[in-house]
């Protein structure tokens, strides 16, 4: 796979941006929250030493191998962090899987959605994939609202193939987005 071009881009009143190494504090921090070992990958307990790899090391590899697009999502006025989206394992034939969370004082505000929807374009426009893929665990209702507003079809249920933070094995929701798929009604951020 060729390297990707790091990419910034501004939406709204959020910023996407390659990680960087100051954002292992407020990495570590956001990832305390049970939430996101629950629902997500996230290592727990998760240690300092888990967000300084993913900073550091993860994030930065998969831009240069060219597998993964991974931004923190900031405030474009006080560069807080906010949330984590990334398009991962992209394939040379286009396709990518979808990961985010959201810190849990930013949640609840639209961030995710804004933050998924712009990634989502900017993965079709500037890196030309086919197809988007998510996986929830069953059950993470937030997720596949996030999701669904910003146009994914669900289209169903795998069992046992999602491994979560601790460890545990769970039935997974599946969906996908492709390029012409049309926004759902109502999407602000289309
Ligand atoms: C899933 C998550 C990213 C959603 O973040 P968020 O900031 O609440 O998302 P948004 O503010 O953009 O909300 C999007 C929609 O989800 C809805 N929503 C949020 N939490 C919800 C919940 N617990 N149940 C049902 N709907 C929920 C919102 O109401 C909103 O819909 P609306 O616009 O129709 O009201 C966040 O809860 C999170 O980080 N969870 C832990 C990690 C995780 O699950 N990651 C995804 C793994 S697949």
């Amino acid at each position: 796979m060729p390297s990707l071009e790091p990419a910034e881009i501004t939406a709204g009143r959020l910023h996407l941006r390659p990680w960087r190494p100051y954002d292992v504090d407020a990495v570590h921090e956001a990832c305390q929250d049970p939430e996101i070992p629950r629902w997500t990958q996230v290592p727990t307990p998760y240690e300092r030493r888990h967000a300084e790899d993913f900073v550091t090391r993860q994030a930065p590899a998969a831009w240069a191998d060219g597998t993964g697009a991974l931004f923190a999502v900031v405030d474009a006025t006080t560069e807080g962090l906010l949330a984590s989206v990334a398009l991962l394992d992209i394939t040379d034939q286009g396709d990518a899987d979808l990961g985010y969370w959201c810190a849990a004082p930013a949640r609840g505000q639209g961030v995710m959605s804004q933050a998924v929807t712009t990634v989502t374009r900017w993965g079709f426009g500037a890196l030309g994939l086919a197809r988007i893929g998510w996986r929830a665990q069953v059950g993470n209702t937030a997720s596949l609202r996030v999701a669904e507003k910003c146009g994914f079809t669900l289209e169903g249920t795998l069992r046992q193939a999602l491994v979560v933070g601790d460890g545990r094995r769970v039935d997974c929701w599946v969906g996908s987005r492709l390029p012409d798929d049309p926004p759902p009604p109502g999407n602000l951020h289309r």
